[in-house]
């Protein structure tokens, strides 16, 4: 090494060490305010910090004034900022107030469900549907929401698995990172940024036989392999908060759970945020059994780790304020837990830079807010990103724009509400743009559009179906908007039954004996059993809930201005008896085999399921081939880079997603089929090739050892990259001591 370039080492390792101290110093600051305030603070004044209080009313503030809750939800930035001042102008230490609510898929402008966005596996378009999220959010005064959901969801019976990304923790992962950074932007202290919250704390999302709130009873090992790693993930981008969820794991709540909150998130992980809990989860410890009353749920939620009590309004009361300040004084629970909260809440309004600007600042979102154009603009593209094309047999699909004219039915073609989705407090149903809208307004003039609604969602009537099977008859080519209303799925809306609702099945076939040219679309919350559908229409798009562009999002679909590129990130059963049924099983001792009796599979229908995660496809064809990997065996450290090529085989230009999985083949634990471990959305023309490149890093073949602790065990991988987990080419290496 010359002179020159130690010198210039020795430099870059001074500025690294002052770089390093000085956002220290800025934490460390923050900690003096803390303790400076915390000293200050009356034991009143420190449990109103650890209580979020919805309600208005002429009450409220007198109680603020005196420090009764900290937090408070989504109120319109004016009266926020009333009541903010109040605090600020009026209480004894100042503190101001946060302002917290659910902000699920979009504010004002509503993207699609994050279900649906998974689907896209572009995590840095989702990453900016969360920022216009949150400058919409903190430019009405939010400063906390209570997303993303990172909860696994591997059975659709459960109607939250439309709140988050799917069955898989790595992409899952991946989600709820992008969604972090998106809400919580480059600094938290900057005006449009907004906490997030990692939810629901934790396996929720294994609610024994689908059912919301349900208990969950699953290994540690499938919760350190399939549940925790979103929230840590969550963790690690920096999250603000963590919500403990409503259910009992492996016999303890999961809002009293030491194991989970403390020992986990606290000592394993080092977060340094808030717990919030869920809504009333705290008070529901008594329901579940483990309290006997309400002052010993209150002591079981902040002895496990729960910092703030959601629950705060005058229906449900809450528990922290009646409860705290009486176990301290009988020496039940010491100062010190209520002291710890207290300083993890301050220290967040304190990183919010909510003591430096306590009011909304119009001013800046004046400045910093995208135009509703280029708002739009993001919907749409995450819109049409996020369909997914299950089938499109003789290229029915894409339609051409001067088609002579087309029926369009069903009970969701021109709805408006529904298309928001289940949790989309904030979205204005006439700002949705219809499919029929969107069909309208991307074809021909000459076309006809022979709309008939056929049937509501759940209606028994077949007295609209002679009109739309004339219309069907009639037309080119029919397209049936169908599915799920919003409130079908989201929370406390689980379902035995998973077909498409009312006589809507019964409408579909008979259009399709009208029209042979059918086209379905569906419109809902989850993996729905549409197996003769399946086996019969020649054209089928999942569309879920796209949000306010979802008719331009699929016009653009149907009429090929964009090639689908969405792929499943939950699988589809064929009939609800398969549930769970998930990519990333384990191979048991009988894998199925036609051939073989007593293997592990149904004597009545197929052990597959009728879409796999995944899955997705295009109006071009893919081919991958050569894949490869650099060394043909590592050392237990090193990491493995995995070349693959993939070629556009079609004539129409478009987007694949590369899926990287892996298969540990033997170990001393049982290890799944098929992990993901990486992806890429390649663009490619027709005719056009690229070689693609994933690097598997150690830590990428690690999994928890027969005593649960990370190990990499000597051995061969299997490596797999395809456009579904189905569809697969593959190659290996061995890892070696
Ligand atoms: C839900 C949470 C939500 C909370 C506050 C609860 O019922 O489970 O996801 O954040 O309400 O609205």
């Amino acid at each position: 090494m010359t002179i020159g370039n130690r010198l210039l080492k020795i430099i870059f390792f001074f500025i690294l060490i002052s770089m390093m101290n000085s956002s220290f110093a800025q934490d460390s600051s923050i900690e003096k305010k803390v303790d400076s305030l915390l000293a200050r603070m009356t034991m009143q004044e420190k449990i109103g910090q650890m209580v979020r209080w919805t309600d208005l009313n002429s009450e409220t503030g007198k109680l603020i004034k005196e420090g009764k809750f900290g937090t408070m939800g989504d109120m319109g930035w004016r009266v926020r900022d009333s009541l903010q001042k109040i605090v600020v102008e009026q209480s004894r230490l100042h503190i101001p107030l946060a302002f917290a609510a659910d902000i699920i898929h979009g504010y004002h402008t509503v993207f699609p469900v994050p279900l649906a966005q998974s689907c896209s596996w572009d995590s840095a378009l989702v990453e900016k549907a969360a920022r216009i999220a949150a400058l919409e959010a903190a430019s009405n005064g939010l400063n906390w929401t209570f997303a993303p959901m990172v909860d696994i969801a591997r059975d659709p019976r459960w109607g939250r698995i439309v709140e988050g990304a799917g069955e898989d923790p790595f992409l899952g992962s991946i989600m709820a990172a992008a969604n972090v950074r998106g809400y919580q932007g480059k600094k938290l202290s900057d005006e449009g940024s907004i906490a997030a919250t990692a939810k629901h704390y934790v396996a929720y999302g294994a609610a024994q036989a689908g059912r919301d709130y349900n208990t969950v009873d699953i290994s540690v090992r499938t919760l350190r392999d399939i549940y925790l790693p979103p929230f840590h993930a969550a963790v690690n981008a920096g999250a603000g908060s963590i919500m403990s969820a409503f259910n009992d794991l492996n016999g303890i709540p999961a809002s009293e759970n030491y194991f989970t909150l403390t020992k986990i998130l606290r000592d394993e992980w080092h977060f340094k945020g808030v717990v919030i809990s869920d809504y009333n989860s705290i008070g529901e410890l008594v329901n579940h059994g483990v309290a006997a009353n309400k002052e010993d749920a209150a002591r079981e939620g902040i002895t496990a780790g729960v910092d703030v009590d959601l629950a705060g309004d005058t229906i449900t009361g809450n528990i922290y304020s009646p409860y705290l300040g009486d176990l301290v004084r009988k020496h039940i629970i010491s100062e010190k837990l209520i002291d710890r909260s207290v300083r993890r809440v301050l220290r967040l309004k304190f990183r919010l830079g909510l003591f430096d600007h306590p009011y909304v600042d119009k001013e800046y979102f004046r400045k910093n807010m995208p135009s509703q154009k280029e708002k739009n603009k993001i919907a749409r593209q995450l819109g049409r990103e996020s369909i997914v094309l299950l089938k499109n047999e003789g290229h029915l699909l894409p339609l051409k724009k001067n088609i002579h004219s087309i029926a369009l039915i069903g009970p969701l073609a021109d709805d408006q509400a529904d298309l928001l989705g289940p949790w989309a407090p904030n979205g204005i149903p006439e700002n949705v743009v219809t499919v029929l809208q969107g069909i309208k307004d991307k074809v021909s003039p000459e076309t006809k559009i022979n709309y008939v609604k056929g049937c509501g969602i759940l209606d028994t009537s077949r007295s609209g179906f002679d009109d739309a099977i004339k219309a069907a008859k009639e037309s080119d080519v029919a397209i049936m908007v169908v599915g799920e209303s919003r409130d079908m799925s989201g929370e406390a809306a689980s379902r035995t039954n998973l077909d498409i609702p009312g006589i809507q099945n019964k409408l579909i076939k008979k259009i399709y004996e009208a029209n042979k040219h059918l086209i379905i679309v569906l419109m809902n919350g989850r993996p729905l059993t549409i197996d003769w559908i399946s086996n019969n229409v020649p054209s089928i798009l999942e569309t879920w809930y796209l949000g306010n562009q979802t008719g331009n999002a699929i016009a653009d679909v149907i009429f090929g201005d964009y090639n689908p590129s969405g792929k499943l990130t939950a699988t589809f059963p064929r009939v609800v008896g398969q549930i769970p049924i998930f990519y990333n099983h384990m191979n048991t001792g009988r894998p199925p085999s036609p051939t073989d009796h007593y293997t592990s599979k149904y004597i009545d229908c197929p052990v597959t399921p009728l879409y796999p995660f995944g899955y997705g496809l295009s109006y071009t064809d893919f081919k991958f081939s050569d894949i490869a990997v650099n060394k043909k065996q590592i050392g237990m450290d090193d990491s493995v880079i995995v070349s693959v090529n993939v070629k556009n085989t079609g004539d129409a230009a478009g987007t694949e997603v590369a899926e990287l999985y892996i298969r540990k083949m033997v170990a001393s634990v049982t290890r799944p089929v098929e992990e993901l471990k990486g992806f890429e959305r390649v663009f490619l023309n027709p005719g056009e090739s690229k070689s693609i490149n994933f690097t598997l890093k150690p830590e990428m073949l690690e999994y928890y050892g027969v005593d649960m602790k990370k190990i990499i065990e000597p051995g061969l991988i299997k490596v797999m990259v395809g456009g579904s987990s189905d569809d697969v080419i593959s190659t290996s290496f061995e890892i070696v001591k």
